[in-house]
């Protein structure tokens, strides 16, 4: 039992990151200006473009039974409590981050903190959270793709570009009816999501020849995002239509937590920038700027997107795959739905970045503690980029993605990261007694309140998920310590070098 909770040794984490090894490294490129375009760049995607939908006009199964209650307009509110809790959790990955920079994110905080199992469960939970995630952002990428595509006369077949579980989960009968329609070989429908399938494919080719090219890339992506989003706001201002504010809050609270429960999707991202701990310049003092810095932007830029939104079209109108694009076409103004299409597209394309920029580098890490196989943790000699786990993300993600649907997604991954951001919180709290002397360049203020308020606002968002989402999450859970205790509990570095000195884990070789 105590060697299922031993845990790394802070210094030993410290120098991985550092040539102290002998092999090749990851390569220390980013500062903090390029930290909050990083989180900018992966927070700000399919949440405000996606998600705010079904989040304001809840939502309903193929029998019609509801699956969640709309905010309506009261989304704002939904948007301030998901931020709350963001940011409670956003101080305590700023002092673990600071404290431990290095590639792996909770994954590896909780591994000094709290022990190896729970570091192993965050670090599985953890692939819900970016791989899965990623998922949804790639099926909502192709959604605005192809109403881009069809602005300017191009149809793809519908079977070419929608996922057999959205068709088959839909309370839409004509998308829902593609089930009998779409081609069939063997008595099984076709429906393959076949654009999300390439943007994945593409961003890993990115990823995998190096994070400098990727890192500018995702600059010029987050300028585009902001200009649209801008965009928006300013035309849309003039149309709002003051009755579209009534009711109010048309579910009451229950609403307004449900929507934040699904918004909080939206925030997601802003702690990815601690996985690029491993390639920051002064981590200690540009990895706080960068998520805080990151969190604070983008929350004030919700709140203005969703006031302005909820007033330009009745929240009922909002339940759709693209909701700003239909406000837009609502109020007539088609020019500007075409180019705000334009402009989604390149933000989620930055999302997709991000997270698959993160992903590699948690299987990357665990693969070096020996709780994956060793061969996962190759460098690329010339690029010095995790290559192994880069394309074995890009395999997992397009597949998924290709047959997929959106909604289920968000769920799914949101549970997820709420339940990491609990165990960071906590894991904040226990190193302040187990370590109180480590210097802190970062440290969480009123450390007692704002850790327990933070895992309890946490544990309030994931109560307001459907109860399916809760029953898929512990199949993962469950599946996942399957796997523990077959591979990494044989073969964990740490556990291995018992009774030796120092448990140094060895660099991973090519
Ligand atoms: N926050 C990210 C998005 O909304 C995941 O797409």
């Amino acid at each position: 039992m105590k060697s299922l909770f031993a845990c790394k040794p802070i210094s030993a984490l410290l120098p991985e990151g550092d040539d102290a090894t002998g092999g090749p490294t990851l390569r220390r490129a980013l500062g903090a200006g390029d930290l909050v375009m990083l989180a900018i760049g992966a927070v700000i995607g399919a949440g405000i473009f996606g998600a705010i939908g079904s989040a304001a006009a809840g939502q309903t199964d193929a029998a019609g039974h509801v699956i969640r209650s709309g905010a309506g307009p009261a989304i704002v509110f939904s948007f301030v409590l998901s931020a709350g809790a963001c940011a409670l959790a956003g101080l305590c990955y700023a002092e673990v981050a600071s404290m431990i920079p290095q590639a792996g994110s909770a994954y590896a905080y909780s591994y000094a903190t709290l022990g190896e199992i729970i570091a192993w469960i965050i670090g599985w939970d953890l692939i819900l959270e970016y791989a899965v995630g990623n998922v949804a952002v790639a099926i909502s990428w192709a959604d605005y793709f192809r109403s881009l595509l069809s602005a300017f006369g191009v149809h793809l077949p519908v079977w070419l570009v929608t996922g057999y579980r959205t068709a088959l989960l839909s309370d839409n009968p004509a998308v829902h009816g593609l089930l009998t329609s779409a081609p069939h070989i063997a008595g099984i429908p076709i429906l393959v999501n076949i654009p999300a399938v390439a943007i994945v494919a593409a961003i890993t080719w990115l990823l995998m020849i190096g994070v400098r090219e990727s890192s500018r890339a995702n600059n010029a992506m987050v300028a585009v995002k902001l200009l649209v989003l801008a965009m928006f706001v300013i035309v849309g201002f003039s149309h709002i239509h003051p009755a579209n504010y009534h009711p109010f809050a048309p579910n009451g609270f229950t609403g307004i937590h449900h929507g934040a429960a699904i918004i909080f999707f939206a925030y997601i991202g802003f702690d990815a920038v601690s996985t690029a701990a491993e390639e920051t310049k002064n981590p200690q003092r540009n990895l706080p700027i960068g998520i805080l810095g990151g969190l604070a932007i983008c929350t004030v830029i919700y709140i203005i997107v969703g006031i302005v939104l909820t007033g330009m079209a009745p929240t009922s109108q909002l339940g759709v795959a693209d909701p700003l694009a239909r406000a837009l076409e609502l109020n007539g103004l088609t020019t500007i739905q075409w180019i705000l299409s334009l402009g989604a597209v390149v933000s989620l394309s930055a999302v997709l970045l991000v997270f698959q920029y993160g992903q590699p580098r948690i299987f990357f890490a665990m693969a070096r503690d020996g709780l994956l196989p060793r061969w996962a943790a190759r460098i690329h000699p010339r690029y010095r980029t995790p290559y192994v786990t880069t394309l074995v993300t890009g395999v997992f993600v397009a597949l998924w993605a290709m047959i997929g649907d959106a909604d289920e997604t968000y769920d799914l991954t949101n549970i997820g990261t709420l339940f990491a951001f609990v165990l960071v919180c906590i894991g904040v709290l226990v190193l302040r007694y187990k370590a109180p002397e480590r210097p802190r360049p970062f440290r969480v203020p009123f450390v007692w309140p704002v850790t327990i308020l933070g895992a309890a606002a946490c544990i309030f968002l994931m109560a307001g998920l459907p109860g399916v989402a809760w029953i898929r999450f512990t199949v993962w859970l469950v599946a996942g310590m399957l796997l523990y205790f077959v591979y990494g509990y044989r073969n964990s570095v740490l556990r291995r070098a018992e009774g030796q000195p120092q448990p140094r884990p060895q660099p991973a070789g090519d």
